[in-house]
């Protein structure tokens, strides 16, 4: 008998209020500690040189905003984890990957625990897929599911989801930290006996959490996680963890009622090309190694306050009041009498310094009243002394800026390859105030 921290997975012999491993209150459980009895066979230690040489194989969806976040296309025997809140769209996803593997000849299993083959199949027919190669099975049993695998040999096994898949040999209910470790741990051992590509679906907590221990996360090759706002149509699918490719790397899809549909032309969610008011600036980030172009808006107004108001959406509320305090210490600006409210559209969270140009120029910009064109790309990072810092991937920003039609962009000191732009290279910030005039 022991109890678990549900989240991370502590054990302890009593109950306690918090658990003193991940710090979170009220998570322990009374749960059998009981293991499974194997025949157990043991793998030999071999030479590294004289292992088996193992060509990556991978397969491909053609789409390339899915294809890119995993690095180049689904890798046969890889073990991945998609997560996202409730109605997010993850059984639309994979039912969409399903049915384009299964008219490249690929035969898939799909095991669901949560919802009726009728369900299934009318979302199928809602994103128009009736392939043949496509097997579903309802069962939460992982013993029935494994007889099921065993039945199919498929090429590609989705279960929907983790949370709803128990043992019978665990007393402890379905989600809770034992059966998903166990379950999560007896599909890894199919997967990598059978060679075929897994992809488990993981509900997340109120935090943002894959539900469950974090020893799934370990688990796995890949973590994928597909996140958006419900109201709003755009989905974004991120690799957070990743064993045969880059992490960080971003698809962008729109929900639409033929299911998630590649997003060509992003700049349509985040810019306005339209309308140009004070305050309004585009910066560039990166998600990976692809390049964004996002609106940044900010009002500065007269506080009436003795402590003027700092409000931020998107962006780091301490990172504005430095670069607040340079302004002010270097351009004496007195942004200590202003309130200032940072919005950054699309929904979109900065984390990058290299917005930090594009985030002064827009304070400014409000703060004189005077409107920057919408064909201008800020890229820079500002330094404490009012210094613009060099950026990573310069090249592939502008690139991608030079295709969607911006003429002008004030960059860092940096050496850059691009002709159809004009590039205003800027050391201090100062030399924005001087545009801003
Ligand atoms: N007829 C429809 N037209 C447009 N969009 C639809 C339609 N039906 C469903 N959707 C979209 O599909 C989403 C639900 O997709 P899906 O069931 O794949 O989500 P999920 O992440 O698997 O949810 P759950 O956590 O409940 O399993 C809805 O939020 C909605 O955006
Ligand atoms: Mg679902």
């Amino acid at each position: 008998m022991a109890f678990l921290c549900q989240k991370c997975g502590y054990t302890s012999f009593k109950w306690m209020g918090r658990c003193p491993s991940c710090g979170e209150w009220n998570t322990f459980v009374e749960e059998k500690e009981e293991t499974r009895k194997t025949n157990k066979e043991f793998s030999k230690p071999v030479p590294l040189a004289s292992a088996k040489p193992v060509k990556e194989i991978r397969i491909k969806t053609d789409i390339p905003e899915i294809d890119r976040v995993f690095g180049g296309g689904i890798v046969k025997g890889a073990y991945y984890l998609l997560g996202g809140e409730p109605g997010i769209g993850k059984s639309t996803l994979l039912l969409q990957i399903s049915s384009i593997l299964s008219n490249k000849g690929y035969k898939i299993l799909y095991v669901s625990g949560e919802e009726s083959d009728f369900q299934i199949k009318m979302r199928a027919e809602r994103i128009g897929t009736d392939s043949k190669n496509i097997f579903v099975m309802c069962e939460n049993d992982i013993e029935g599911i494994i007889e099921g695998i065993r039945e199919t040999n498929p090429d590609i096994l989705i279960i929907d989801s983790i949370q709803t898949i128990y043992s019978p040999d665990f007393a402890s209910s379905p989600g809770s930290i034992t059966q998903v470790r166990e379950c999560g741990g007896e599909i890894l051992r199919m997967t990598k006996q059978g060679e075929c590509s897994t992809f488990v679906i993981g509900h997340v907590t109120k935090t943002g959490e894959i539900a469950g221990p974090k020893t799934l996360e370990h688990m796995v090759d890949c973590v994928l996680y597909l996140e958006g706002e419900e109201k709003e149509n755009l989905r974004i699918l991120r690799s957070v963890k990743n064993r045969f490719g880059n992490t960080g790397e971003i698809g962008i899809f729109e929900m639409t009622e033929k299911g998630l549909k590649e997003v060509k032309e992003i700049e349509k969610f985040f810019l306005n090309r339209n309308s140009e008011v004070p305050g309004s600036a585009i910066i560039s980030l990166t998600q990976g190694t692809r390049p964004l172009f996002v609106e940044v808006q900010s009002l500065v107004t007269k506080t009436p306050f003795s402590i003027p108001k700092r409000e931020s959406a998107g962006f780091d509320i301490r990172r504005l009041s430095l670069l607040l305090a340079v302004m002010e210490k270097r351009f004496n600006i007195p942004f200590y009498k202003y309130d200032v409210y940072l919005n950054v559209t699309g929904g979109i969270r900065i984390y990058e310094t290299a917005c930090d140009m594009g985030i002064c120029a827009s304070l400014i910009s409000s703060m004189k009243n005077i409107s920057i064109p919408k064909d201008i790309l800020f890229v820079g990072e500002v330094g404490l002394g009012g210094e613009i810092r060099p950026v990573h991937l310069l090249n592939i920003r502008l690139k991608e800026a030079e295709r969607t039609g911006f003429k002008r962009a004030f960059i860092p000191a940096q050496s850059v390859e691009v002709k159809k732009i004009s590039l205003i290279k800027i050391n201090k910030l100062e030399q924005i105030m001087e545009v801003l005039k």
